[in-house]
C-alpha cells in the first residue's frame, strides 16, 4: 500500500498563479486537497474550479472579526483533515485561533528577500530602495506580518528599466519554481531544528533544494 499523501489547503486572494503552479507540480507526497478564497471572483477560485479541487468561497467581510472569519476557515480545515496550510497571496493576517491549531503548520511566499520589504507593494518598495538584486522567500508563518522562520529564498535581478509590473513578473516566475519545490520538501518531513531551535528545511544531498537559490542571471528573460 502507497504512503498516505499529505494534505494541503491552499489560502488565496487574488489571481492564483503560485496556486496553479503547485497544481501543475509533482507535489508528492503532497496533494491540494483545498482551496479556500476569500475574495468572491478572484481568479484563484477559478483555476481551483477548473482543476476539479475542492473550493470554499468565505468571504471575511462577511464576519464580525478577524477570529470568526478564521473559526470558518479552521472548520473547513478540520474538516477536510488539511496536514499543512499553505498560504499564495491571501490578503488576510490570520489569527492564533488558525495559527495554533497549525503550529509551525502554515507557510507564506512573500516577493522580497525578507527580512527586507514586508507587508504589501513589496517590489515597489525594492524598486524605491534601489537594490539590485531581490527576489522571494518562503517563510513559517507566525502572528507577524512576514516575521516567521525563513525556509528558502531565491535571489531575482532588479534591472535598470523596471517597473513594478516587471519586476513582479520576474519575481513571479520564481515563485512559481520555489513554492512546489518547497512544499513538497515540507510534505517529506524536511524540516528540521537548527541548534538554536529554529527550523530549517534540511537540504541535504543530490537533488536537493538549496535554502538561497540564484539562478544564473544571465540566463534570465527581460
Ligand atoms: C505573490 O507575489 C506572492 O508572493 C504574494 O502575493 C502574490 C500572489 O500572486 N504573497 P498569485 O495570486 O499567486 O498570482
Amino acid at each position: 500500500m502507497s504512503a498516505p499523501l499529505v494534505r494541503v489547503a491552499v489560502l488565496a486572494s487574488g489571481s492564483g498563479s503560485n496556486l496553479q503552479a503547485l497544481l501543475q507540480a509533482d507535489l508528492r507526497p503532497a496533494e491540494v486537497a483545498l482551496v479556500i478564497c476569500n475574495v468572491a471572483g478572484a481568479g484563484a477560485l477559478e483555476k481551483a474550479k477548473a482543476a476539479g479541487i475542492e473550493h470554499r468561497l468565505i468571504e471575511h467581510k462577511a464576519f464580525p472579526s478577524r477570529e470568526a472569519f478564521d473559526q470558518a476557515i479552521l472548520e473547513q480545515l478540520l474538516a477536510k483533515r488539511i496536514d499543512w496550510v499553505v498560504l499564495a497571496g491571501f490578503m488576510r493576517i490570520l489569527t492564533k485561533v488558525v495559527l495554533d491549531a497549525f503550529p509551525e503548520r502554515v507557510v507564506n511566499i512573500h516577493p522580497a528577500l525578507l527580512p527586507a520589504f514586508p507587508g504589501t507593494h513589496a517590489q515597489a518598495q525594492a524598486l524605491r530602495a534601489g537594490v539590485r538584486i531581490t527576489g522571494c522567500t518562503v517563510h513559517l508563518v507566525d502572528s507577524g506580518m512576514d516575521t516567521g522562520p525563513i525556509l528558502a529564498q531565491t535571489a531575482v535581478p532588479v534591472r535598470p528599466q523596471d517597473d513594478e509590473a516587471a519586476l513582479s513578473r520576474r519575481i513571479l516566475r520564481e515563485e512559481h519554481r520555489t513554492y512546489p519545490r518547497v512544499i513538497k520538501a515540507l510534505a517529506a518531513g524536511q524540516l528540521q531544528k537548527d541548534k538554536n531551535g529554529r527550523p530549517f528545511l534540511g537540504l541535504e544531498g543530490p537533488g536537493a533544494l538549496s535554502a538561497l537559490r540564484v539562478p544564473a542571471f544571465e540566463e534570465e528573460q527581460p
